[in-house]
């Protein structure tokens, strides 16, 4: 269950990559999430009867989170700084019924706005602080062992159970194949796949013919921060990817036209449909990397990381901001 996800070929860039297909683990809990919560849906946590998650209102996370909660029978409470009006508006919009945020409302997800007017945060900045007075406060009840924290983005240790797995179906499949010279890229929001994939193969392939890389890109608050959340999972810089740009320092969740008419190209072409959030940046900041030349001598694999749910909120924007441009 949730494994073995297939390995394609497109044209891209004037070449051909292979696309490991994460999107197609599963319906409901697929690509990023699915490998990330994989010790979460695969372990047993007797007495658990609650997850606390944070977040933005339109991440996958909280979807996924919403079946992971429903699938143990967990009552999931998610906080976020704010909801958009226009995240509020779709909910109730044929469209928006299919969002991250109206889905995990269905499957039963708590979904908690921060009240910033509170004395409790009166010391808080970001989420990440306000979750920290929370977390005090849940501990503070007597129902404490009960509850698991989940950090943003699962950008935790147990994300590693899952990441390696994946790690394990490529170092196979490029076993299977003869490629002994790989780059693998993804787009980083925290780095945590990026990071356990790098130190996956680090410490799987030592010894061995096999040359394999991961390649990522920022999608929040440029490299260095991305370099920041490494550290934060790791001191150990053999197991950082490589950071590549094209030159863009791009802000998460903000509309970028021509990333959009790239997506649309790749959809086009190859019948195959990425999210918005994250893969724009990815396939944009890879085509920069090929067309450097950097990697010509091996074979790249572009992880697709599923995500798709949040498309139902994010196309919308695209099409509306492109047909305001065309006026
Ligand atoms: C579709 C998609 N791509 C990429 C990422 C980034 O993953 P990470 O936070 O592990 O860098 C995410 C994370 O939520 C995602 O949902």
């Amino acid at each position: 269950m949730l494994t073995n996800s297939p390995t394609e070929m497109m044209y891209f860039a004037g070449r051909q990559i292979h696309i490991k297909r994460d999107d197609l683990l599963h319906a409901d809990f697929s690509g990023n999430k699915a490998r990330k919560f994989y010790h979460f849906l695969i372990n047993d946590f007797p007495g658990v009867s609650h997850i606390v998650g944070s977040g933005s209102a339109q991440a996958n996370s909280l979807y996924s989170l919403s079946v992971l909660a429903k699938i143990k029978g967990w009552q999931l409470d998610y906080y976020v700084s704010h909801i958009a009006g226009y995240v509020k508006q779709q909910a109730n919009s044929p469209s928006g019924n299919k969002s991250n945020y109206s889905q995990a409302i269905k499957n039963g997800a708590n979904v908690i706005e921060i009240d910033w007017a509170s004395n409790l945060f009166n010391a808080c900045q970001h989420l990440d602080d306000a979750m920290n007075v929370l977390k005090q406060d849940y501990l503070r009840k007597d129902n404490v062992h009960e509850t698991l924290f989940i950090p943003e983005g699962g950008r935790c240790e147990y994300a590693r159970t899952g990441i390696y797995i994946l790690g394990k179906e490529i170092l196979n499949w490029a076993v299977a194949k003869s490629i002994n010279k790989l780059s693998i890229f993804l787009p980083s929001g925290t780095g945590t796949t990026a990071l356990y994939l790098q130190e996956y193969f680090v410490t799987q392939t030592q010894k061995t013919s096999f040359d394999i890389e991961v390649l990522t890109c920022s999608t929040v608050g440029g490299d260095s921060y991305l370099i920041k959340q490494f550290y934060e999972l790791s001191s150990n810089t053999s197991y950082h990817p490589q950071i590549v740009n094209d030159g863009n320092k791009y802000h998460f969740g903000k509309l970028y036209l021509s990333l959009f008419q790239l997506w649309q190209q790749v959809l086009n072409s190859t019948g195959i449909e990425f999210d918005l959030l994250y893969d724009p940046i990815g396939l944009n900041v890879l085509k920069h990397t090929i067309e450097s030349g950097m990697s010509n001598d091996r074979e790249i694999l572009y992880i697709h990381q599923g995500g798709l749910l949040g498309n139902a909120t994010m196309l919308p924007r695209y099409l509306r901001k492109q047909a305001l441009t065309h006026l």
